[in-house]
């Protein structure tokens, strides 16, 4: 088949892989490809067995794969082959030298834009899709600009807001897509390359056009302005369970206001993923390297908060079990950050069994996705752990459950049947409240929701 232009996707995680399959669905006139330096990954998106989960991408991939959408490892000659280059590669936080814990690692993006420029012919839009702290199409541009060869380069970028779980709705029809190029002539003929991709399925007025650090700067915002709000709700979750007010009256009263909105006012155990706590360290970084102290003091409280509600959350844990955890079987309810992923980076649940294990407590981790990522996570750490498929097994003679993951899957199950194979006083701790706590405890169960009285037997 003649494609028109020919788009390429370096990184096939969980951005680069669904952004390009919806991508292919909607524009069949565009060749889209995908390539990794990871072929284990490359095999799996070209298998039946994809590498991440995710609700609908199944569909999608089988509909466009081999069609306009390819997966490769051929790198050098997919960068030479492409119009467009989308480049979303991991960008974890640092974790040596300069800026380590706060500042993002940049070493696969600078890797990348050397690939593009060795491989590179004639003229090509690159356009920045990972998370990137603000000024980075600079540092690409830097590099890019070192050509000797006849090819020339012009850095768009193009934040991702798709949110893990949702992310193939949230491709589908988003709030907006976000477009940031510098304000010259070749800038803004480029940005207009990508808006015509988009323009295939999302409304006109629905793509925004900036410079090119307004949009940088815009997806660590956005980020940092949803984990303040759950930051913000957990803090106050801390209040309520030391009076007699209750977090989720508290969500909805509040949340009925129009202009605070009803969205991520969820009390929990603390927000995960791969992007609220290393975009709110850049955004925090950016703020102190411009001496802006008082602006990165208070974006850190967001983190802050969340680690304090992380803490509070296995301190209410041991105390409850007679401040002592030892030998005593406890299971886990989800491993993931979220519900509807396989996904665990920076999931509350991996501090919680850090400290569970440290207590000597025997776990029981289930999960219906994110096993998997689980034992990797975990390897190597000391103590009793064990991984079970099957939630009803992971909880018999346990003497506490402890939830963590918001899965529906949970919601279902037979807790009368669980309660009665469970060791007494049996306690559950729901960090996510999402269970019916008055008919637990009717049950027999201690319940320990986030932000509410407790509801106990015993005490
Ligand atoms: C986020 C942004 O939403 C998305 O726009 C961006 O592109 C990437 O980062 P993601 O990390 O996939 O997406 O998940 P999100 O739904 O935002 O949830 C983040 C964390 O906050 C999860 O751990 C979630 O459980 C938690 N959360 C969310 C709460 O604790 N309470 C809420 O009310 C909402
Ligand atoms: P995200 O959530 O931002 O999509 P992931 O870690 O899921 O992050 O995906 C990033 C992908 O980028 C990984 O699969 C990784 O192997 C890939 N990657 C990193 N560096 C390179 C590179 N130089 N060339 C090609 N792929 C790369």
């Amino acid at each position: 088949m003649n494609f028109g232009k020919k788009i390429l996707c370096i990184g096939a995680g969980y951005v680069g892989g669904p952004t390009m399959a919806v991508i292919a669905l909607k524009c069949p006139q565009y060749k889209v490809t995908v390539v990794d330096i990871n072929e284990d990954k490359i095999r799996q998106w070209n298998s039946d067995q994809l590498p991440i989960y995710e609700p609908g991408l199944d569909g999608i991939v089988k509909k466009a794969r081999g069609l306009n959408l390819f997966f490769s490892t051929d790198i050098k000659g997919c960068i030479k082959d492409a119009d467009i280059i989308f480049v979303s590669v991991n960008t974890p936080t640092k974790t040596f030298g300069l800026g380590a814990g706060m500042a993002p690692d940049l070493q696969y993006w600078e890797k990348t834009a050397r690939e593009i420029l060795e491989s590179s012919e004639g003229s090509k839009i690159i356009v920045e899709k990972s998370t990137l702290p603000v000024k980075t199409a600079q540092a690409m541009e830097g590099i890019l600009k070192t050509n000797e060869n006849d090819s020339c380069f012009e850095v768009v970028c193009n934040p991702e807001f798709l949110a893990e779980g949702t992310a193939i709705q949230d491709l589908l029809e988003p709030d907006r897509v976000l477009i940031g190029s510098h304000q010259t002539d070749s800038g803004l003929k480029a940005a207009e390359e990508i808006v015509k991709i988009y323009a295939n399925w999302v409304p006109k007025e629905k793509i925004i056009t900036t410079n090119l650090w307004s949009s940088e700067l815009s997806k660590l915002v956005a980020n940092a302005f949803l984990a303040q709000r759950i930051s913000s709700i957990n803090s106050i979750s801390a209040l309520c369970e030391k009076t007699e007010a209750d977090i989720s009256e508290i969500s909805f009263a509040i949340g009925s206001d129009r202009r605070i909105g009803s969205k991520f006012l969820n009390a929990s155990v603390g927000f995960g993923g791969s992007c609220f706590k290393k975009d709110i360290l850049n955004l925090v970084y950016i703020a102190e390297s411009y001496g802006l102290d008082e602006v990165a003091e208070y974006w850190e409280m967001v983190v802050k908060i969340n680690e304090y509600q992380q803490e509070r959350f296995v301190a209410r844990i041991v105390n409850a079990m007679f401040n002592t955890a030892v030998d005593k079987k406890i299971a886990i309810f989800g491993f993931a950050f979220k519900a509807n992923t396989g996904d665990t980076r920076e999931s509350p649940a991996k501090y919680i069994v850090k400290k569970l294990l440290e207590e000597k407590a025997i776990l029981s981790i289930t999960d219906p996705q994110a096993l998997t990522n689980a034992r990797m996570d975990l390897a190597g750490m000391d103590g009793q752990i064990a991984f079970e498929a099957d939630p009803y097994k992971a909880a018999n003679e346990a003497s506490a459950i402890v939830l963590i993951t918001e899965w529906d899957e949970f919601k279902r199950l037979d807790y009368d049947m669980i309660y009665k194979k469970m060791r007494k006083p049996a306690l559950i701790f729901d960090g996510r409240n999402i269970l019916d706590h008055q008919t637990l405890f009717s049950l027999g169960f201690d319940v320990y929701p986030i932000g509410k009285p407790s509801l106990t037997h015993s005490h």
